[in-house]
């Protein structure tokens, strides 16, 4: 069993990140462990790249990342934690499937559409081809399992394919086929103005994300100002069908809680939002507050942060360095032991 999963570094870790993703790393860390498996977590800082980002920024961010997945639980001595730039065969490998995966592939990629938007003509070669590096990332230590969000899931299919077409075209199972494991609490958190969108970083509004780092009244008040509606809460996840608002705020409530929708709303049935979402605001602030405290504390020395992430991309480049060399002499390029 091999873990492998990564994480942009946005400057900061939100609830949806940490719902639909960082959780789940924490969980499978120790399931693999115990299975004398490897997990390996990085910060995604070339797909950090591919939208314009100044430098000291970029530098930055990936450290504060790496100190939020640490104090999410992300344990660098038992799992493999370190920065993708680090590890130079990620690129290497980008390369080689660049000529397996096909143009048509990549046109289908929802993520490319959204995120150029109009202007398809002036977005960077690297956004675009973004996912060849993120199936390159997987596939360079043959992942079994890469827990992720529901969004990320047409990546990995097409991460798939890439590893099918290659072991079909130089007749060698070369490449596993990774599994997507998608969070089944919270796949999709949505932002808190707009239960249309996703929480995302690239919400407009400061309001739609609770962020890590936000101190607990920000958090607090946050959930007091969500969008929700004028309606009691029902007894089951049935009555939330066309409540896309309420159903976001209970799924966040039980995912921080470690239940399920339907027992949330066993507690809360026949209430209002004037009841929840103070119950919730407490919550969130209780979880995710001292996380918060034990990333600032991380962050009084940076450079210590950035000692763990370059031993762990020490370990990195180790496991994918046979890897490598098996693909290219695969492909026929002439390359030294
Ligand atoms: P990124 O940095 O956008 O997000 C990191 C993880 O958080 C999940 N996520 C969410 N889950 C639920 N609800 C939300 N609102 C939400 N927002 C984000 C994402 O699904 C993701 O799991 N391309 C990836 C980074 C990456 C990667 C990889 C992941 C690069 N290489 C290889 C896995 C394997 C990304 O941009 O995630």
């Amino acid at each position: 069993m091999r873990v492998v999963s990564g994480i942009k570094p946005t400057g900061n870790l939100h609830l949806g990140n940490y719902l639909g993703a960082i959780r789940q790393w924490v969980v499978m860390q120790d399931d693999v462990a115990a299975k004398g498996g490897e997990s390996l977590f990085f910060i995604a800082d070339l797909h950090g790249l591919t939208e314009w980002i100044a430098p000291e920024e970029l530098a930055g961010h990936t450290i504060e990342m790496a100190a939020a997945l640490i104090a999410a639980g992300i344990d660098p001595a038992r799992s493999i934690l370190f920065n993708q730039a680090r590890v130079p065969q990620h690129s290497e490998l980008s390369w080689l499937l660049n000529n397996v995966a096909r143009v048509g592939w990549l046109n289908r990629m929802t993520q490319f559409k959204d995120k150029a938007g109009k202007n398809r003509e002036g977005a960077s070669v690297g956004l675009y081809d973004y996912p060849v590096l993120m199936a390159a990332d997987v596939l360079l230590y043959n992942a079994t399992h890469v827990p992720v969000g529901e969004d990320q899931k047409q990546h990995l299919e097409l991460t798939r394919d890439i590893a099918t077409k290659f072991n079909q075209d130089y007749r060698r199972e070369l490449f596993v086929l990774p599994e997507p494991m998608v969070s089944t609490e919270a796949p999709r958190v949505m932002s808190l103005r707009d239960p249309g969108a996703k929480m995302s970083k690239s919400n407009p509004s400061e309001q739609a994300r609770v962020n890590l780092i936000d101190d607990d009244d920000t958090i607090a008040a946050k959930f007091r100002k969500a969008k929700s509606d004028a309606d009691v809460l029902p007894d089951s996840v049935a009555g939330l069908a066309d409540r896309p608002e309420a159903r976001n705020l209970v799924t966040i409530y039980a995912a921080l809680s470690g239940s399920t929708p339907d027992a949330v709303l066993a507690e809360f049935a026949g209430q209002g939002f004037g009841a929840f979402k103070p119950a919730l605001a407490d919550l969130a602030v209780a979880t995710l507050g001292p996380i918060r405290d034990r990333m600032l504390r991380l962050l009084d020395d940076r450079a210590e942060v950035g000692r763990l992430l370059e031993a762990g991309a020490e370990r990195a480049r180790a496991l994918a360095a046979p890897l490598l060399l098996d693909v290219q002499r695969t492909m026929g390029l002439q390359v030294s032991t």
